[in-house]
């Protein structure tokens, strides 16, 4: 009698135990799929937003040197025409003023961006596309070709941004 009992409980225990490595199995399975269904998701959802060069932020200021700047309503004449110069010698083997080419168009950049995002473009790409999550989104966009530092001083980047006041 009492070796009867032993082996139904021994029994009852095996069937414990592989039931509940099934439980655990199952779980496992339905937490994969789950995994699964979100990602395609994801993929979905990004497919349909807006580019990030159309992405327009006018709230971040970026990471970089310029943490507060306010453009007067006149644009300074002297400032465009030093901006331009410099923009002609340092940023039109990658940028086009009023069309997209190796990066993005600078048109309209003040309507999409706050000028102190813009100026740590300028002044500090390189963190900028690894910090910021809007320039490490166009760096994708752009395949990958970085943003390059041309190591303005702050005056001439300043100077670039009212130039590109005038684009349009
Ligand atoms: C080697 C190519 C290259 C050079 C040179 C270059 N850029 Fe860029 N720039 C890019 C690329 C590519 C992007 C898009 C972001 C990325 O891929 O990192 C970009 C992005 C930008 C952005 C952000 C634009 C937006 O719509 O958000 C600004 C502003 C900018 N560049 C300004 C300049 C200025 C000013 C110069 C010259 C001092 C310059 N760039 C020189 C390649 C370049």
């Amino acid at each position: 009698m009492k070796s009867t009992l032993k082996i139904l409980s021994l029994f009852f225990v095996l069937i414990m135990i592989s039931c509940g490595g099934g439980e655990e199995q199952k779980k496992e399975t339905s937490k994969a799929k789950l995994k699964s269904t979100t990602t395609t998701k994801k993929v979905e959802t990004k497919k349909a937003e807006t580019k990030p060069s159309k992405t327009i932020d006018l709230t971040s200021k970026g990471v970089g040197p310029i943490k507060s700047l306010t453009l007067s309503a006149e644009i300074d004449q002297t400032m465009v025409a030093h901006g331009k110069d410099v923009f002609k010698k340092m940023c039109t083997a990658c940028h086009k003023a009023t069309k997209k080419f190796i990066g993005p168009a600078p048109k309209n950049v003040l309507k999409r961006r706050t000028p102190e995002w813009v100026m740590n473009m300028i002044l500090n790409p390189d963190e900028m596309v690894q910090k910021d999550p809007l320039a490490k989104a166009l760096l994708i966009e752009f395949n990958g070709s970085p943003m390059a530092n041309q190591n303005l001083s702050e005056d001439d980047a300043r100077a670039v941004l009212e130039y590109f006041r005038t684009l349009k």
